[in-house]
């Protein structure tokens, strides 16, 4: 073990555990950040996807030595410029089936809006295909990443 002063959702947090623990369990288990979810373990699945510098990673593959200071930003530290798009759209729509892979998919889907507010649906399949949905919900997701483009582009009326 070894202490580990990370910078997460705008906050520097000790962790006190070995340099090889990847960033998720850092997360879940030092600092009781559980919205970020275990899925595969292996970089596969996408479940466990942060922010570092903005930028969307699979924590279980990241080792908290690798992490330092880098903004790291989780499901609970999302900026609400996007969330409340995203999650109005993901209500409107009944997004998730069981949920599990929910906080991956908007995490990732975040960044895709960040950087481009208009994703058309090869920009969405692109962005997201590395985030798996074991209830198949992948129509929802795309529809989802398009009315939460609406909303925050300031289109209120609900898509059919
Ligand atoms: S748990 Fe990290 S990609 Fe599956
Ligand atoms: S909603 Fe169940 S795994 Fe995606």
């Amino acid at each position: 073990m070894s202490k580990h002063t990370l910078n997460i959702n705008g906050q520097l947090q000790a962790v006190d555990v070995a340099p090889d623990t990847p960033l998720l369990w850092a997360l879940r288990d030092s600092l009781n950040l559980v919205g970020t979810k275990y899925g595969c373990g292996v970089g596969q699945c996408g479940s466990c996807t942060v922010h570092v510098n903005g930028s969307p990673v699979r924590s279980c593959m990241v080792p908290v030595s690798a992490v330092g200071k880098q903004k790291v930003t989780t499901i609970e530290g999302l900026d609400a410029k996007v969330t409340h798009p995203l999650q109005t759209a993901w209500q409107e729509l009944d997004v998730p089936q069981c949920g599990y892979c929910q906080a991956g998919q908007i995490m990732s889907a975040a960044a895709l809006l960040r950087d481009k507010p208009h994703p058309t649906d090869a920009d969405i399949d692109s962005a997201m295909g590395g985030n798996l949905c074991r209830c198949a919900a992948y129509i929802r997701i795309r529809a989802g990443i398009h009315r939460a483009a609406e909303l925050a582009n300031g289109k209120k009326k609900v898509a059919k």
